[in-house]
Parts: C-alpha cells; structure tokens; sequence
C-alpha cells in the first residue's frame, strides 16, 4: 500500500499567512502540521509516499527532504496548479501504479493516528473507503449520505442544504478502481476536479464504497481558528521541560516546554505553553495555549491561545489573545499622543482592534 500526501492547494482562508508560507508547514505545537500526518502514515505501517506539491514545493521539500526522518521514502509529485484534490490522483498516476493507496490532505490533524483505518480497509478492501465525523456546519464540508444499513448512497461538495451532518475527514482509502473515476471527471462549478464527484461516480457504477464514521478528534486546519485549536488540542498532551534558562524571577505553572537556547527571565508563563529555540521573553505574561516559535522576541507584553511563527516580535502590547502571528511580524504599541492605529499589513491581512 502507498500514501498520496496532499500539500499543494492555495490556501486562501489563511491568507497573508500563506502567501510566503505553505500551510502544511504552519506549526502546531511548534512542529509543522504536515509532520504529523507523515509521522501517522508511516505509524501505520505505509513506507512509499508521494507528496504532492503545488507553488511551495522548495519549501516542502526543504522541510521534508527524502522522508527518511520520518522512515518512510518520499517521492515529489509537482501539480502545475490546485485543480482540485481529484486533480492530484490524477497526476500521481504514474507513481501510484495499480496499489492501493491513502490519501491524506497534508492540513489535515487527526487524534489517534489512521493505523486501525488502514487495518480496517485492507481487511475488507472496498473499492473505496471514507472517513466521516459528525459536524455542526456540514455546509463548509464535503457531506455523505448514508442508507438505513449504513452504506454511502451520495456524496456532496459544500452544498447549501445538506442532506446529512456528516463531513468527510481528510483521509481516504481507494483501490487502482479510483483512477477511472478520475479519469472521468470534469472541472466542478469551482473549477476543480473533486474526489467527491469521483466517489460518487464509483457509487453510480456499483462499485463498493465504505465509510467509517469516526468520534476521535479530527480538524482541517485551513483557517486561523481550526488552527488555535489543534494547537490547544496538541499543547495539552506536552510534557513539560526546560531546556534553555529560566531566571530564577519568573513563575512557571502547568506544563510548559522551553527549548534550547530560549531565555525567560522576569516572566510568568501559565501553561501549556512552548516557548521555542532561541527565544527570548522579558517581563510578559505568556497564558495557555501559546506556542511561540523559534527566535521571537517578547517583552513587556502579554499573549494567550495564539502562535508565533518564526522570529517575530512582541514589545509592550497587552493582550494578545486567538492571534496567529507570521514569520519576523513585529507587534509594537502606536505612539500615545495621538491616539492613533499604525498600520503596515500585507495583503488579506485581518485585524481586530479594540476601540
Ligand atoms: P483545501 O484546504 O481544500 O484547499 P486549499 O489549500 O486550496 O485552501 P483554501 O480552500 O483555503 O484556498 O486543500 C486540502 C489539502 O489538499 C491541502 O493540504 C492542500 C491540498 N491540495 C492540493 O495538494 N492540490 C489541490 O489541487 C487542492 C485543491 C488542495
């Protein structure tokens, strides 16, 4: 068996975030979320994955190099651009040959790993598996429809009135029957080619196609909020430890993970917390939740359920709170007279001021 890892697509709902960054690279407890679907596959006893990669494939491959971190063995798949999920089978056929495959959306975090998930499907080995969670807004996903016994009748993308409130969970299993289903298709009203479509098509044409419905923890994190939260998710399980200096002047509390080369001094840190390589904290107050990546710079200022990327900086602002802070981004207060906002955003920049 093989996996096809997703991690090209636009990333539009993480925007300026992703228009200098690929979204499967955005950490999660400081470690990129991609990693953690890399670390579930080759958990689950898969070696041979191909990684789809769209505009930020340097930087993937950068991140992942050969896969052999991971132990498993990585061969790079370019898609020229984001024509749909059902696109990138389509262009993996060649190394996907006739096996059966996972495929996994590279944003996408799963609790529990996907090794009984593959168990399951090779021991009964449907033509097509999905995995289905219950969701409040069914609207935002793509929605299956089940008969009495439990089998998948319909599958929609998005639609406006669902038919039911279960989403599918980025990660399907499908055997070589998959590819004439692609082959198929044509670009939806989005223009992209959907896996839905091409599962539906398999349903029409008699094939098998079996769902799992899931009560573990399970989050797209294409947008800023789904990504605090997986952050939260991940921060709880971390054992604390401290490996860079902590002046004796500061209250720790709760686990709380200090990284090499971090200096914390006349701080006090609640957590879960991580306060990433090289960083350096002076009288703040950083609250759960938080992870702060590598290199920032964070004085005189309070943050709570929020990430920093890589080097940026926050210098006597209070409070931060559900922010998601880019690379070398800095934070500073406006000058007091006048009382003005100064602002210098990328494009698609959000911001929510409070006056
Ligand atoms: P999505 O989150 O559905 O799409 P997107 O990345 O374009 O984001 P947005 O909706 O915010 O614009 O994609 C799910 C995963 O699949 C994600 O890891 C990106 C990847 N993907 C591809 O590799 N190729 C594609 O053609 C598409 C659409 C997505």
């Amino acid at each position: 068996m093989k996996a096809l890892v997703l991690a090209g697509g636009t990333g539009t709902r993480l925007r300026p975030i992703t228009h200098t960054s690929a979204k499967q690279l955005l950490p999660v407890a400081n470690k990129p979320v991609l990693f953690y679907g890399l670390e579930a596959i080759a958990g689950a006893g898969i070696h041979d994955v191909g990684l789809v990669v769209g505009d930020t494939a340097a930087a993937i491959e950068a991140a992942v190099g050969d896969g052999s971190g991971f132990g498993i063995r990585v061969t790079y798949i370019r898609q020229q651009a984001p024509l749909g999920l059902a696109h990138a089978v389509l262009v993996a056929r060649d190394f996907l040959e006739d096996e059966d495959f996972v495929m996994y959306l590279g944003d996408n975090f799963i609790v529990g790993g996907i090794t009984a998930l593959v168990g399951e499907f090779a021991a009964t080995r449907p033509d097509a598996q999905i995995m289905l969670t219950r969701v409040p807004d069914p609207s935002e996903f793509g929605v299956a429809q089940l008969d009495q016994s439990g089998q998948v009748i319909g599958l929609e993308e998005k639609p406006r009135q669902p038919k039911s409130d279960l989403a599918l969970v980025g990660v399907y299993m499908f055997t070589p029957a998959v590819h004439e289903a692609v082959r198929q298709l044509k670009p939806s009203w989005r223009g992209e080619l959907e896996i839905t479509e091409a599962i539906q098509w398999l349903i029409d044409n008699g094939k098998a196609v079996r769902s799992t419905t899931i009560t573990g923890y399970w989050k797209d994190t294409g947008n800023v909020t789904d990504m605090l939260e997986v952050n939260r998710l991940v921060l709880e399980t971390i054992e604390p430890r401290d490996d860079g200096v902590v002046e004796r002047d500061c209250e720790i509390i709760g686990r709380v993970v200090v990284e090499p080369g971090a200096q914390v001094s006349g701080s006090r840190i609640v957590g879960p917390a991580i306060i990433g390589a090289g960083t350096k904290v002076t009288g703040s107050y950083i609250g759960p939740y938080t992870a702060i990546g590598a290199d920032c710079l964070i004085d005189d200022s309070e943050i709570e359920y929020s990430i920093l990327l890589r080097g940026a900086s926050v210098r006597g602002v209070r409070r931060i709170q559900a922010s998601l802070i880019g690379h070398n981004a800095e934070v500073t207060p406006a000058p007091r007279v006048p009382q003005v906002h100064r602002l210098v955003l990328g494009d698609h920049s959000k911001v929510q001021i409070s006056s």
